[in-house]
């Protein structure tokens, strides 16, 4: 039995919900009392806001992060013959949203000291592609675990191939690369507000952001049921994808907690780091960039021994993601880089998040890495 008492959260949303309770209340029943529960001025409210935090021009939120992504695909007309260029080491919706739409998923290889889309992956992909017959589109750069992809080499190859830039930032809201906020960089970028994200709501929630003014329109119609002028003048397929005013709300009160919660989650980062670096290979954060640190993941070849222990000591740990996407029994007919995915596969068998969220103590973090440190030791 462990003599350590304090309870440890893998993520602790009521510590959060404690500081704002009241506040949150409030929104909640402001909502209730003007009765628009779709649409209503709080969530007008929140994308004017967004669009300050992230410096998007356009922030159009929507039911959650997997249908965020099938929005921009579907109005960049993403479809049959087309490849979508996602890494094998992501969460299923990167590469869900464009099979959906009877796009191709084309897997690539992750960059092992940032778990992001490797650019010379992407590139050999290019090749690929177009050999089986494809049409090379869109490539979905995830920015995994809260740091910002390699945006700029990746732009950079994209675009002298025609192929669009979309930045999955489900995880990263809050991170930056070279002064830039997620929500700015890429043809587009989405995001996430599963109520685990860095920003989370009470429910499901997403959110699109673009500079492109048309783009704008189109995805504001696609999520309206592909509404035209009026309500019922359909002009396009579409979606119901909206965001709860209720949820709007709720994001609205957390948004004033959230610069401080960004800095609380990479003090936590770096106790993690000063603590365990001499035993384990912790995050890296390429130069330029910050991560809103969504979760802290090692890499570390006694992986399953060290989460036992932890078990045994009631500190949580969770493996994101134990199988690498091309290899998922619903994904494994689609194709693959000819240079293979064998940095995804490694990363399946070694990596381990650690509980992470902006109220962790310092006395948890200690006891967490102590567990870690003994059975590398031994
Ligand atoms: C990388 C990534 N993309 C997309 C999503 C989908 O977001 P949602 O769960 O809001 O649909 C997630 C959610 O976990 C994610 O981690």
């Amino acid at each position: 039995m462990s003599e350590y008492s304090e309870p440890t959260k893998f993520i602790d949303l009521a510590a959060q919900q404690k500081l704002i309770r009241s506040q949150i209340d409030a929104a909640i029943k402001k909502v209730l009392d003007h009765g628009q529960y779709i649409m209503g001025p709080e969530v007008a409210e929140l994308e004017r806001q967004l669009c300050v935090t992230t410096g998007a021009k356009h922030a159009l939120t929507c039911a959650n992060g997997t249908d965020a992504l099938s929005l921009v695909l579907m109005a960049w007309g993403i479809g049959l013959g087309d490849a979508v260029f996602v890494p094998s080491f992501t969460y299923v919706a990167t590469a869900e949203a464009p099979a959906q739409l009877g796009a191709t998923p084309f897997f690539v290889d992750v960059c092992e000291n940032t778990f992001n889309l490797d650019p010379q992956s992407f590139k050999q992909a290019i090749i690929d592609s177009r050999a089986l017959g494809l049409k090379p589109a869109v490539v979905i750069a995830v920015d995994l675990f809260g740091q910002p992809a390699d945006v700029d080499a990746i732009t950079e190859i994209a675009h002298a191939e025609n192929i669009r830039v979309l930045v999955d930032g489900a995880q990263s809201f809050g991170a930056t690369s070279k002064g830039r906020t997620v929500g700015s960089m890429g043809d587009a970028t989405t995001t996430s507000f599963f109520p685990a994200k860095p920003l989370g709501c009470y429910g499901d929630g997403g959110a699109v952001f673009t500079n492109n003014d048309e783009n704008a329109e189109i995805i504001n119609a696609i999520r309206l049921h592909g509404k035209g002028v009026q309500k019922y003048d359909n002009v396009r397929i579409g979606l119901n994808s909206r965001l709860d005013s209720i949820q709007a709300a709720i994001l609205i009160e957390k948004l004033k907690l959230f610069p401080k919660e960004l800095e609380l989650r990479s003090r936590v980062a770096t106790n993690y780091a000063e603590l365990l670096s001499d035993l384990v290979k912790v995050p890296r954060l390429l130069t330029g960039h910050t991560s809103a640190w969504a979760q802290y993941t090692l890499i570390i070849d006694s992986r399953d021994q060290v989460q036992r222990k932890l078990a045994k000591h009631g500190i949580p740990s969770v493996v994101y993601y134990p199988i690498p996407l091309c290899k998922q029994t619903g994904y494994k007919h689609y194709p693959v880089v000819k240079t293979g995915t064998c940095v995804s596969s490694r990363l399946s068998n070694n990596v381990l998040s650690l509980p992470m969220h902006p109220y962790l103590s310092l006395r948890s973090q200690k006891f967490i890495a102590q567990q870690i440190i003994d059975i590398t030791k031994s």
